[in-house]
């Protein structure tokens, strides 16, 4: 099945007719470039035979990973009958309408309505576009600040980027309304010593400042992954959500679950809100919705933002807003598959008995000398390359443990397993439909990968 693709009129150094994210634009070379071929399974194959564990389901996306012949299926089948058709004007399709009913009694939120888009980055954008509309409707259009966290990626489009908590000098970033606070960063950001329960109340003060240092009544909204793996795999502390969020509701302000990679089984439950205890007024969901097979992303909305748009459009005649893309038959069809699939095959349970194996298996490496601390959470776990000493001061500094993560990541893509390097930890999330026979693969050639870096370093 390895098609080896004639690759030669892209070789070498010249720069590739394309850009990829999250790199340098003068690293897209074809020498630099890994061509990804077909998958199955867990698996994918690129364009020299050679085999990678895709041990994110790339990027937290195919849960049900790679030619899962049903989805495959459910999603021709829908493309013989509507490939397209678009939600507006009184008109959607059976499939998009089937999909709601399903999330709404699915999503941890009364009452939900749903408005679909196309990408994560679209459904936070229209979210923080509703909110405008609402603080609008209501007589409060000054309400309309939103907060996020540092480290936390929310997207590339200009409102989600703003709200992302990093990258914005670059681009002339964050735009007027986006204010950020500490992540949950208590392997990181804790003073010597300090407790769990005190860092996260000193992070709930923080909020607490934050929302002081703001016109009275114009924070509209917390945006937060309940556990965010783009700031590196960072499980929030106990007490963490119990501080931040009686600080919002003193204060009136939305709690908005990011669940664009906590959604669909990941951490363990259904949402992470689940897994965190924490009851959003809003949430956003995309990646693992249709295991990637068709980009389609959504955002539940809470019944009285629900309530002040029907009233604000009736006001102004419409609510001016809709995405070509969104609510694309051919995605509701995906969703619908993946959904009942891990409803009949108990993939979510499944998942965390997985998680239960890679964390044992991740958890051997906890002393070894490279690293800091290993944390896990459902089917996901991270190595944390930062070092404490017996005084608990970090031993090695971020930038040191930066570097070492990614030496250890391209040692591991060497040996045939995708990892996620997030600055200085390294995630593994598999798809759900994961194996116990692939979660010892996937640890053992970590080990390897550690005391291969281990070994380097030293002779250096
Ligand atoms: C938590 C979170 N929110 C939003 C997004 C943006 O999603 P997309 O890349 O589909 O636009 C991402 C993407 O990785 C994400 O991790």
């Amino acid at each position: 099945m390895a098609s080896v693709l004639p690759l030669s009129t892209h070789d070498g150094d010249e720069r590739l007719p394309m850009l990829l994210g999250f790199q340098r634009v003068g690293d897209t070379t074809a020498r630099k470039t890994r061509f990804m071929d077909y998958g199955r399974g867990i698996y994918v194959y690129d364009t020299d035979g050679r085999e990678y564990i895709e041990a994110t389901a790339s990027f937290y996306v195919a849960s049900l990973g790679y030619q899962h012949a049903e989805l495959v299926e459910a999603i021709t089948a829908q493309y013989r009958e509507l490939p397209f058709f678009v939600s507006a004007l009184n008109r959607t399709s059976r499939t998009a309408l089937e999909l709601a009913e399903k999330l709404v009694r699915r999503v941890p939120i009364a009452d939900a309505h749903l408005l679909f888009a196309a990408t994560g980055s679209e459904a936070i954008d229209f979210l923080i576009k509703l909110l405008y509309f609402q603080g609008v409707a209501r007589g409060t259009p000054q309400r309309r600040t939103v907060i996020g966290r540092h480290g936390s990626y929310h997207g590339a489009t200009l409102g989600a980027a703003s709200l992302t908590g990093g990258h914005h000098a670059e681009f002339g970033l964050p735009l007027p309304g986006f204010r950020h606070v500490s992540q949950p960063d208590w392997h990181g950001r804790r003073e010597p010593g300090e407790t769990a329960q005190a860092f996260a109340q000193r992070l709930a003060r923080e909020l607490e400042q934050t929302i002081a240092s703001e016109p009275a009544g114009s924070v509209a909204a917390f945006f937060a992954e309940p556990m965010s793996f783009s700031a590196g795999f960072k499980v929030p502390p106990p007490d963490y959500f119990p501080a931040v969020t009686a600080v919002l509701a003193e204060h009136d302000i939305a709690l908005v679950a990011d669940e664009v990679v906590t959604g669909f089984g990941r951490t363990g439950h259904w949402f992470g809100a689940e897994t965190f205890g924490l009851t959003p007024t809003h949430m956003t969901v995309a990646k693992g919705i249709t295991s990637g097979y068709f980009p389609l992303s959504a955002i539940a909305i809470g019944p009285e933002l629900y309530a002040d748009l029907e009233r604000g459009s009736a006001a102004v005649g419409t609510l001016a807003h809709a995405g070509t893309y969104a609510a694309h038959p051919v995605g509701a069809a995906a969703a619908l598959k993946t959904l009942e699939i891990i409803e009949r095959d108990g993939l979510v349970e499944h998942g965390r008995r997985m998680g239960e194996l890679l964390a044992q298996g991740l958890n051997r490496y906890a002393t070894h000398p490279l690293v800091g601390e290993v944390r896990t959470m459902g089917l996901g776990g991270c190595l944390d390359f930062l070092r404490r000493d017996a005084d608990d001061r970090p031993v090695n500094d971020e930038a040191a443990a930066d570097d070492l993560c990614y030496e250890v990541y391209q040692a591991l893509l060497e040996a045939g397993v995708v990892a996620r390097p997030a600055g200085r930890s390294l995630i593994v999330a598999p798809p759900l439909i994961v194996q116990p026979t692939e979660i010892d693969e996937i640890c053992r050639r970590i080990g390897r990968a550690l005391d291969l870096v281990l070994g380097a370093r030293a002779g250096r």
